[in-house]
């Protein structure tokens, strides 16, 4: 069993060098376990326990880890993502598409999605962004369990100009209303217009939030359940976990209001 924490554990963990606040609630006493802690960043780590033993929580002051681990610890927590399979094109009229899982629904009224564009490692930001800033438009793609392997191949870093949907073999055809192109065989797009674009946070791994209002949403007759809603089993939408982990839909569940 477990010993308990002694003082000398407590003032380690709770030390104002590593700029931890003293945790010691009712129940709950902190305490350290050398032997889980992740390489790399020990210190911004701390590990919660139950008195008695078992490890029961553990907290992670993200700004301070290496970049990768909470880029990994973020990716796998937050999940299952949508994937925005976005294609834009350039003020010279060079088309790019890329996928990005930092992608949500914003509101319905008025009708708005969000995509977050990460700057790359050296601080230079993604085609996808620069097209948008150029051109205020792009399409946001829906990607089925059947494109995962080419949605992933035009993720690769290639310079600019370098049409992705080209090298990955992906059909694009004219959209309605904007001049961002639409991939033809995602049952559901939506053609959109920039709203605005958030920084947040600069350089490397800074993001830029990309709001944008949906101008025309395209959705396969077949995948319609109603005039108002999409078949899940149908669609096949692919959810994004971390690294090279990727759902299905499969095992739904109905929660109803008590
Ligand atoms: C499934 C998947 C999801 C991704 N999600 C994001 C994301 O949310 N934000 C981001 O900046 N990059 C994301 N990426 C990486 C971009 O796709 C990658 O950096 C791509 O090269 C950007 O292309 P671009 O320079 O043509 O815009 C993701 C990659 C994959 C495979």
């Amino acid at each position: 069993m477990r010993r308990r924490p002694s003082a000398a554990d407590l003032s380690l963990r709770t030390s104002g060098r590593y700029g931890l606040r003293r945790v010691c609630r009712r129940r709950l006493t902190a305490y350290a376990c050398p032997s889980l802690r992740l390489p790399g960043a020990a210190e911004t780590y701390r590990y919660l326990s139950w008195k008695g033993g078992v490890l029961a929580q553990m907290e992670i002051d993200l700004s301070r880890i290496a970049a990768r681990d909470a880029h990994d610890l973020l990716t796998s927590a937050v999940v299952p993502r949508p994937i925005a399979w976005v294609s834009s094109v350039s003020a010279d009229g060079q088309v790019n598409l890329a996928p990005f899982s930092f992608f949500s629904g914003v509101t319905w009224s008025p009708p708005t999605l969000c995509v977050s564009i990460v700057n790359r490692q050296d601080g230079s930001r993604k085609d996808t962004i620069l097209n948008i800033d150029e051109t205020g438009n792009f399409v946001v793609n829906m990607v089925s369990e059947e494109m995962g392997s080419v949605m992933v191949e035009t993720s690769a870093t290639v310079p600019r100009g370098v049409d992705e949907a080209r090298e990955a073999g992906v059909s694009l055809i004219p959209s309605t209303v904007v001049m961002a192109p639409r991939v033809r065989d995602a049952g559901i797009a939506f053609e959109c217009v920039l709203d605005r674009i958030i920084q947040v946070g600069t350089g490397p791994y800074g993001a830029n939030l990309v709001l944008g209002r949906i101008r025309v949403m395209h959705v396969n007759k077949e995948l319609l359940e109603s005039e108002s809603s999409i078949d899940w089993k149908r669609s096949r939408l692919l959810g994004r976990l971390s690294g090279t982990k990727y759902c299905r839909l499969r095992s739904v569940i109905e929660i109803s209001p008590q």
